[in-house]
């Protein structure tokens, strides 16, 4: 294929390591696991894999606590396995993306370490720290997973800032040797061949060098972080300075890239698109997690043609012209799609929508590990919690281990994912929903999945064609053209669960080439007819495609 640019044309596929395929027996997925699992990922046809982080932590929040960057946690493998994993994975031509997670370190990083030892210790700049005001914190940050922000240290009697865990000191990118110190650590990975990064809330990277105070503000929730407008602690101008740094690294090899993770609340793509530079200069990709939440992670946006519609060419319309998209609908800190888009008995009808979309909107799609099946969030009880968050808030909120739960591989014991006691309970639907009874099933989502995957790397317009929508959307329809060269696609998703008629003045004869209800293979005269109840279809105008 021409010009093929994998991390945009391609499809990018989330592994939560902990959780994907075990095998030592120990209930936890980890590296050797994953690498008897690449024929599977090739076959799916993935592209590029993203694994959260498998670097040494003492797993305070389940590996985004680093406490060594260069090394692998023992209960993920060794690093002569990751160096396995990537040759494994380039061999079958899947590129492998590391979690970065540089905004903070583990409490037990060497470091912090060093510098919570003394004010004077060479590393005490590495981290943040500020004098109290009358032995109270030095301003009104908030914790993300609640709390204040700030920590005091009495050996040093000075409180050190803290985005998340008070076990996750956030580092002082103003500091020249730590910056140099993460460019080292990266450069480290690149020489190994990792071929790309997802940085971990790249947007907290700097904070107000004055420490000035948040404002207050009605918050969506009762959550303190909620109440507050995050001029200060997020957002700030200089995060864009390093990451055209950053940007020259990654260039100076060949093919990398990386992938942000912008939460901004209410979601906000002129924010988040924002990191994305002048298009090349930053980001490559910015998630701005637009199809997941309004308002806050706590406000999920519903289900709808015109909903999702907006959000899409409201974000579209900040990519710079030389950027591109990416289009993600579930990760490991949100509720799964399938149960978030609820539709009770229709659920999988309506996932095979969303999966017909996110496979053929302009921008590389994020699968997220088991969602090609059909996974759902886990339910979970007290005694099974293992995320911080839901220890925290329980019950109020669960916290995100029912969107972690062990991978669904067969109907045998704990879903094929272990021999040992899982770390999270395996769903209870596992004896349906599994690769291997899907896999036999030619009306499987995952079938689709795989269908949508290979049909969007044969066709120009699908991977990398222009988009835009083709009438107004109802409430219930969406229509949109793909268009590269003379290749012209079409593909149309009725969101209820009735059927609607679908009409559009665009002359021509068009065949089906994907469909959840016709016969492939037709042709139709024009694009005048119903849909069924949650019908995706996907028709190419004929004598399209011969110049592309
Ligand atoms: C990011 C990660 C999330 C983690 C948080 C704090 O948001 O995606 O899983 O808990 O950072 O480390």
């Amino acid at each position: 294929m021409d010009n093929w640019v994998w991390w945009k044309h391609g499809v990018i596929y989330q592994i939560y390591p902990r959780s994907f395929y075990d095998s030592n027996k120990d209930g936890i997925g980890d590296i050797n696991g994953i690498i008897e699992k690449l024929d599977y990922l090739s076959e799916l046809g993935v592209d590029g894999v993203w694994l959260s982080p498998v670097n040494k932590s003492p797993m305070y929040d389940f590996g985004y606590d680093i406490s060594d960057y260069r090394e692998i946690d023992p209960v993920f493998g060794t690093l002569a396995d990751y160096e396995r994993l990537l040759e494994e994975a380039h061999k079958r031509g899947i590129k492998i993306i590391m979690d970065l997670v540089i905004n903070y370190t583990s409490h037990l990083h060497p470091w912090f370490i060093e510098s919570r030892s003394s004010r004077d210790n060479p590393k005490r700049d590495w981290y943040i720290w500020h004098d109290g005001k009358n032995g109270r914190p030095p301003n009104n940050w908030k914790g993300i997973f609640g709390g204040g922000a700030w920590e005091m240290d009495e050996k040093t009697e000075q409180f050190y800032m803290h985005s998340f865990l008070k076990e996750m000191p956030d580092v002082n990118w103003r500091n020249k040797e730590l910056k140099n110190a993460m460019f080292d650590m990266i450069k480290y990975w690149l020489d190994k061949g990792v071929d790309g990064f997802r940085l971990d809330v790249v947007n907290l990277y700097i904070k107000d060098d004055k420490f000035r105070n948040n404002p207050f503000t009605i918050g969506p929730t009762p959550r303190p972080y909620d109440m507050q407008k995050h001029i200060y602690d997020k957002n700030r101008p200089e995060i864009h300075d390093i990451l055209r740094e950053f940007r020259k690294i990654l260039d100076s090899y060949s093919d990398k890239m990386s992938v942000g993770e912008i939460f901004v609340e209410p979601a906000d793509p002129k924010i988040s698109q924002g990191y994305l530079g002048d298009g090349e200069d930053e980001l490559h990709l910015a998630f701005d997690f637009g199809l997941i939440i309004t308002k806050s992670s706590a406000r999920l946006l519903k289900w709808g043609a015109k909903r999702f519609l907006d959000v899409i060419e409201k974000r579209n319309s900040f990519i710079p012209e030389k950027g591109w998209p990416c289009n993600v609908l579930s990760n490991h800190d949100n509720s799964r799609s399938i149960s978030r888009f609820k539709g009770g008995k229709d659920a999988v009808k309506r996932a095979k929508v969303t999966s017909t979309m996110l496979l053929t909107l302009k921008g590389t799609p994020f699968v997220y590990y088991g969602e090609e099946i059909g996974m759902r969030d886990g339910k979970m009880k007290r005694k099974d919690i293992m995320d911080p968050m839901g220890k925290k808030y329980w019950p109020l909120y669960m916290g995100r281990d029912p969107e972690r739960t062990p991978m669904q591989w067969s109907p045998d014991e704990n879903a094929g994912f272990t021999k040992g006691r899982p770390w999270l309970p395996v769903n209870n639907d596992f004896y349906h929903v599994n690769v291997e009874t899907e896999s036999q099933d030619p009306d499987s989502l995952l079938n689709l999945n795989k269908r949508l995957i290979s049909l969007r790397k044969e066709k120009d317009a699908l991977n990398r064609g222009e988009w835009y929508s083709a009438k107004d959307a109802s409430d219930d329809v969406m229509a949109y053209y793909r268009v590269k060269g003379d290749q012209k696609i079409l593909a149309v998703l009725n969101f209820s669960n009735s059927v609607r008629p679908l009409k559009i003045d665009d002359q021509g004869v068009w065949k089906n080439i994907f469909s959840t209800h016709k016969p492939v293979g037709d042709t139709l005269k024009n694009i005048d007819f119903t849909l069924s109840p949650y019908e995706a279809t996907i028709l190419e105008q004929e004598g399209s495609g011969l110049q592309t």
